[in-house]
């Protein structure tokens, strides 16, 4: 093999992922003067973070003139158990009102208020309305927007190319090698920088709301190349997927639906998250149906129903009901709107979901209840960057969005991924520049390692038989699902990382038949490395983390305990090629933003009323 025949792109960043983090961080990148290369797996415009339907949350405070960055930045922080990292959750929830704004500029269509604001709905965890939203197509419209403002940097794109391995020159990075997934071609992309922004991995799991491309790439790329996870046994189960029709099981239901007032009941009727308010949360939370219908008159000081508590919450109180006998038909709970809204504001309000049930489950929402269960959403943890760069431990490698961890800690708040990826990409876009003008030479393409990286994907044809893909990731899917699931104890993981060790023995021998050219079968082979680093990260993360905090549930250790708050799990390839996975303890919080976090609603309040008055 000769690499020199293999076309090399150059540019002076590339970032991998195009869904909101990656465009938003290519856009600043190419603002910054950068010569910038989008490189992208599926089609342009394909990505997950359309299924943010509901709502991207800031403090713009349209709708309760009482919310502010500080308020934002408290729920954030209790919403992810106290385990975020401080200074990402502050720059999120001060930076969120501004990215919304210039998004808008750009030419967002947002819902507006009957003054003309853009108005924002309630969701789970946050105390004021804040997510601004178009419908339930919110992050469609962010992508939209986004994709349109980009093509007009003079960004390259491209699509339909997946991204193999991370090159480097010495420690820092010089590019990546990719496949065009039409010809099953080689590229090199050499640049100083590259931005992961990759997304999650929810494809490890059967019931998932991610699609096909969602396998943990940007995860086992950073892993080879020397980055650290962090705190990646933070999975989110989002209460709401659609579990009827099998072909639809886990595509989202949005937390909309609740934040417009759609209620949860078990097959007898009960409403029964009203049994499942968490201490936390009780001065918050309505516990009589009275006080739940009076937050949804439009009550400014009623309390907020339980089916908008936090997504861990949710998800687990249908699992009990499931669990004690009292679930749907088909395994889950019933979400209920149609007797709480009239059909005009439902079709209006949720247009796709009411799309979506009627299309894929002959089901009229205005009409009749869905059923809905949990569904694999979101990775809270990720790769470990420096908060105000989104730079790696390795020098010249960036990550942003879900590939990254850091801002919602133990659990997420819906909407807060949206804010997260514009806030935290634009963050990239600049850390990258910064990077990349600060004087770094060419970096060197090294040939033994171009060579490596095509040589274990072509192995995967040239063998003369061997193990067929789509069925290790069937088993994979089926260990992930049962075995590190919603609910967790050390017997389960421990199966779930002996079922993942003879996957990694099956996937040595992995054979994909055909050729390189429109082969999914060898797609599907590739994409299997990264699941695997990254499943064994989650199981083996979630072995070590005994306690239960956020998305986490052990049952065998029960409730959060003070010593895994002084942690985070941070994983990393050892020198022999085994996966390290150690605590590293974190650093002492900022004094005034442990203050604004522990202060009550009230005192926060206060004190935004005083500094408004000019008082502080
Ligand atoms: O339910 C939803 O609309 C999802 C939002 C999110 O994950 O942020």
């Amino acid at each position: 093999m000769n690499i020199s025949e293999i076309k090399t792109i150059e540019h002076d960043v590339i970032v991998l992922g195009a869904g909101g983090a990656g465009l938003r961080a290519a856009i600043e990148c190419s603002m910054q003067g950068l010569s910038t290369g989008l490189v992208c797996k599926s089609l342009l415009g394909k990505a997950h973070t359309v299924m943010a339907e509901g709502g991207v949350a800031a403090a713009l405070g349209n709708v309760d003139s009482r919310d502010n960055w500080k308020v934002h930045f408290r729920d954030t922080m209790r919403g992810g158990k106290f385990l975020n990292n401080w200074r990402m959750a502050e720059l999120h929830a001060k930076e969120a009102p501004e990215r919304v704004r210039e998004l808008e500029e750009w030419g967002a269509v947002f819902d507006r208020t009957k003054s003309g604001l853009i108005n924002q709905r309630n969701f789970g965890g946050h105390r004021y309305p804040r997510l601004a939203h178009v419908g339930d197509r919110t992050g469609l419209e962010i992508i939209r927007t986004l994709q349109d403002y980009g093509i007009h940097q003079g960004i390259d794109v491209y699509m339909e190319c997946t991204g193999l391995d991370l090159l480097k020159d010495g420690d820092r990075i010089s590019g990546m090698v990719g496949m065009w997934r039409e010809t099953g071609e080689f590229v090199i992309f050499k640049s100083k920088a590259v931005i992961l922004a990759t997304g999650g991995g929810g494809k490890a799991w059967k019931i998932t709301s991610n699609s096909w491309e969602y396998t943990g790439d940007g995860y086992g790329m950073a892993y080879e190349a020397g980055a650290e996870l962090m705190d990646i046994e933070f999975t989110q189960f989002h209460p709401t997927g659609m579990i009827w029709p099998p072909s639809v099981r886990g595509i989202l239901v949005t937390e909309g639906v609740r934040g417009e007032g759609g209620i949860l009941v078990n097959s007898e009727g009960q409403r029964f998250m009203f049994d499942n308010i968490p201490e936390r949360f009780s001065a918050e939370t309505a516990d009589t149906e009275k006080e739940a219908a009076r937050w949804l008159e439009g009550d400014k000081d009623a309390r907020r129903p339980p089916e908008l508590l936090t997504r861990d919450v949710v998800a687990r109180a249908i699992r009990k009901e499931v669990k004690a006998g009292l679930g749907s038909p088909h395994g889950g709970a019933f979400l209920d709107i149609a007797s709480r809204r009239n059909a005009e504001d439902i079709q209006k309000k949720l247009p796709s979901m009411y799309h979506q049930f009627k299309v894929l489950a002959e089901l009229d929402i205005t009409e009749e209840p869905m059923e809905v269960g949990p569904t694999l959403h979101y990775f809270m943890g990720g790769v470990r960057v420096d908060p105000d760069s989104q730079m790696t431990c390795v020098p010249g490698l960036f990550a942003a969005g879900e590939c990254a961890a850091g801002v919602h800690g133990a659990n997420r708040l819906g909407g807060n991924s949206l804010s997260d990826l514009l806030v935290c990409g634009k963050l990239a876009g600049e850390g990258a520049a910064n990077f990349v003008q600060s004087g770094q030479s060419e970096p060197d393409l090294d040939e033994t390692q171009v060579k490596a990286i095509i040589r274990s994907a072509t192995d995967i044809l040239n063998r003369e038989s061997g193990e067929n893909p789509y069925l290790i990731h069937e088993r994979l899917q089926d260990t992930m699902q049962n075995h590190v699931g919603i609910v967790r104890d050390d017997e389960l993981l421990s199966r779930g990382i002996s079922d993942i060790e003879i996957l990694w023995d099956d996937f040595h021998k992995v054979k994909a038949d055909g050729s390189s050219q429109f082969n999914p079968g060898w797609h599907e082979a590739i994409s299997l490395r990264n699941l695997l680093i990254t499943s064994e990260a989650v199981a083996r993360a979630a072995r070590m983390r005994k306690e239960s905090r956020g998305a986490h549930t052990r049952i065998d250790f029960e409730g959060e305990r003070d010593e895994w708050l002084k942690v985070n799990i941070v994983v990393r390839k050892s020198e022999d090629g085994s996966m390290s996975v150690e605590t590293v303890e974190r650093e002492n919080p900022d004094s005034e933003l442990e203050r604004i976090a522990n202060l009550s609603i009230e005192e926060i309040e206060e004190e935004v009323s005083r500094e408004a008055a000019g008082k502080i």
